[in-house]
This record gives C-alpha cells, structure tokens and sequence, in this order.
C-alpha cells in the first residue's frame, strides 16, 4: 500500500490508521485493541513503521484466508512489503531468506529442508532434548536464587537444541547466542543487523566448508552434500536458508519457554492436571502456544490480486499483516480465549501460521517446550517468580513477543 488512502473501500475502515505495532499491556495477552478491531469489519488501516500503511486482519477465518490465499505474497522485494523493523526489508530482500519467499521459488527450497523436521526425524531427537533441559536445569538451579529464566534456562535450551540440529559445534554457542541476540531484537538498526548477521554468515561460511570435507550427522552436513553438491542450491541462498533456520528456530523457543512456564504458575489448576496425568502434555503445549502466540506479527504479506475475506476485500498491491493472536483470541473459534485451558478440545490454532509457510519447524518446536517444561517442574517443583507478573520486562521490540528476563526462586 502506498502512503496515501487505500483504493478499495473496506467494511469496518476506521478514519485514522492505527500506529502499529501495539504493545501487549500484560504478557499473556493480545493488545486490547485487536478485540475491537476483530468487531469492525475485520480489516484495520494500520500505520507501520517507515511511512507505509497495510492492513490489520484479525478474525480466525478471515487470518486463515488471508495466508492461503494464492494472491498472498511473501515477497519482501514488493514496494509494499509491510516491514516492522528497520532494516527489515532491505535485509530481507537482499539475503532471500525461504520465510520471505513465493511459490514455485518458495516450494522448492522448502523441500529442502522439510525431511528434517517429521514426526519421527524429531521424535529421534528426544533424548539429545532431554540431555540439553536436564543439563541447563542443573545450571539454573546451581545459581543462587533468584535467577534469571531467560538467560539462565530458556536461551541456553534453545540456542543448544539448534546449534545440536544444525551441527554448530559447541566452542561455537556463545557466539551465536550473542550474534542471533542483536539480529533478533526489533531495535537494532539497519547496520547493527547487517553486522550480526555477517558474523552469523561467516561462522556458517566456515562450518559449509568444514562439513565438506567431514559430514557429520546434521542438518548442514546433509544439505551441503546433498542439495549443494548437486547444484540445486547455490552457496548464497544456502547460507540464507541456513541463517533463517536458526535465527527462527532459537528466537520462538527463547521466547516461548518462560512465558509459559509462567502461564502455568499462574493457573495452578491446569499445572496439577499435568502433575495428575502427564499424557496432557501434548495438548497442553498447544494451548499454551495458542494462548500466548508468540509470533503474532511474523506473517508480513502483500495481496498480488484481490483477496476476498468475509466482510471486506484486501485490495490488489496492499500490505497486510495476519495477526496470528488476534486469530487465536477470536471468541468464535476459541469460546472464552482468555482462559488457559489444557483440556480444550479444539486445537487447530494459528501460532505456527497457516498456509504455504505455515512453521516448517513445529514438531521440533513443540517437543522442545514440552520437554523443557516439563524437566523443569520436575526439577524445581517449588518454582516461582520472583518479582510481581507486571514488573517483567516485556521484549515487545522483537520480531516475536518474549519477556527480557525472569528472576525465579524454587
Ligand atoms: C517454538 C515455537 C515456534 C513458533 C511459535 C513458530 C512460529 C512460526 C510461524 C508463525 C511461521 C510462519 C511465518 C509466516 O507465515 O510468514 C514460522 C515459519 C518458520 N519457522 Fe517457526 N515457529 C516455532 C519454532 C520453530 C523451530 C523450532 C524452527 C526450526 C528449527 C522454526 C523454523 C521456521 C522456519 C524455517 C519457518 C519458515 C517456513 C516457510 O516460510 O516456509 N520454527 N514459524
């Protein structure tokens, strides 16, 4: 969309485009604003950052349409490519990362990379998880209380099981965690992010010639030898992909652990059904993704033609942006969505996206906040925040909503 007023009329078109992003007043909750906006028709004008405007939408059916829809575009080299950050979509339109990409292109590299997350590639990958929680649950509760569930636990889970997928090697994860820190946060600038993710691509540089020469057991290793060593990838798109793959693996589980190892203390009923009967887990991982949606404003997208939707029409050549917790908070698909229920039965949630990019990752992602979770209040079953709910810092800069940090006592 370009700056000026929008072609089509919408239904519900409010006069003044909204400043977007919205910050959550409490972590465990959408912006208030979207329930209002999910009642006015289904699209909301909405201003982005950089002078452009796109479009909100925010009922379930209508989030779904929107990224199915063959009209939907990815493409981050669109004009108007509803970019949040600043360097954002220069960056992304440069590097071509597989996120911000469409289909023929977008399918044939997604191929790539799909057989390592099936059920059983990542159901194998279970003990090594295990491993991992139970060895940074030990380090947590090594430190002195209170500590810091963040930067003590969750980031130290995540940045390990990714580096451990990919085939980093170990001496290399403390410069990951600090590179993939400065990339991931919505207040870097342009150059910031351009630094980091330089230093992000040598280290991948000098791992693709490294696991030329001796594969391991892998994701890098085999996509080198496989793909690369065909020719179906070039070197250039295969960093990117790499990049992409664990910048998004490791932000979302960061992100994602201590927000609902909270949202548990916070109902202590739910937390005792999984005490009660541990088979709840599965289920209880996707509602706490549901309730929590991290990853609200991640689906960036330009409608290429007309996309209808129930009550309104994204116009050709606009931007939109498919709030995934506004979706996952609509009262007709979720009756009372506010209320963290394990044993709900619907659970075809939007947190993971929906449509061709719908998570390539989600069975991995899904197994490692389970287990995480889990080797946790087994570990520390007196575990409980330290502070007051609403002094937590919240990460609202960041491409995927988190919490800064966490002091715990157990
Ligand atoms: C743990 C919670 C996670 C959440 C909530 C999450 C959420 C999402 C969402 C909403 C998308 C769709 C983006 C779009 O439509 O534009 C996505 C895509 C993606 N995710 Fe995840 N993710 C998670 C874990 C992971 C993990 C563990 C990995 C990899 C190890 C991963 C890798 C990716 C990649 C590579 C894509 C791009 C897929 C494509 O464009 O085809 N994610 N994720």
């Amino acid at each position: 969309m370009t700056p000026s007023a929008p072609r089509t009329p919408a239904a519900g078109e409010s006069a003044e485009p909204v400043a977007f992003p919205l910050a959550r007043s409490c972590p465990f909750s959408p912006p208030e604003a979207y329930a209002a906006m999910r009642g006015n028709g289904g699209l909301t004008r909405a201003a982005v950052p950089g002078g452009k405007e796109a479009w909100l939408v925010t009922g379930f059916d209508d989030v779904r349409t929107a990224l199915s829809h063959p009209a939907s575009s990815s493409d981050a080299r669109h004009p108007a490519f509803p970019a949040l950050g600043d360097g954002e979509q220069a960056v992304a339109a440069e590097l071509r990362p597989f996120i911000r990409m469409d289909p023929p292109e977008h399918t044939r590299v997604r191929r790539m990379l799909v057989g390592e997350f099936t059920v059983r590639r990542v159901q194998a990958m279970r003990p090594a998880v295990e491993e991992i929680c139970r060895e940074q649950a030990d380090h947590l509760l090594s430190l002195p209380a209170p500590a810091d569930l963040v930067g003590e636990y969750a980031n130290r889970v995540s940045t390990t099981v990714i580096c451990r997928l990919l085939g980093v090697p170990m001496e290399d994860l403390e410069f990951f965690r600090r590179v993939t820190s400065v990339s991931g946060a919505r207040s870097s600038t342009a150059a910031e992010v351009g630094a980091a993710l330089s230093d992000l691509f040598g280290l991948i540089d000098r791992l693709i010639d490294e696991k030329a020469q001796d594969p391991g057991d892998d994701l890098i290793s085999r996509l080198v030898n496989g793909p690369l060593a065909r020719g179906e990838i070039t070197r250039t798109s295969l960093l990117s992909q790499i990049g992409i793959t664990l910048n998004a693996g490791h932000e979302t589980s960061r992100n994602m652990i201590p927000l609902a190892a909270l949202d548990l203390l916070r109902h202590p009923d739910q937390l005792e059904l999984l005490r009660e009967d541990p088979s709840l887990w599965a289920a209880a991982v996707d509602e706490l993704l549901r309730h929590l949606s991290v990853a609200d404003v991640i689906t960036l997208r330009v409608a290429t033609e007309d996309i209808p939707l129930e009550g309104a029409t994204i116009p050709a050549g606009d931007g939109y942006i498919a709030l995934l917790a506004a979706a996952d908070h609509d009262p007709r698909a979720f009756p009372e969505p506010e209320r963290l229920d394990i044993t709900r039965t619907r659970r075809n949630h939007v947190a993971f996206g929906y449509g061709a990019h719908q998570c390539v990752g989600q069975n991995l992602g899904r197994l490692e906040i389970e287990v995480a979770l889990r080797v946790l209040f087994e570990k520390a079953p007196g575990l409980r925040p330290a502070v007051p709910l609403e002094d937590l810092p919240l990460r609202s800069s960041s491409a995927i909503f988190g919490l800064e940090e966490v002091p715990v006592s157990w």
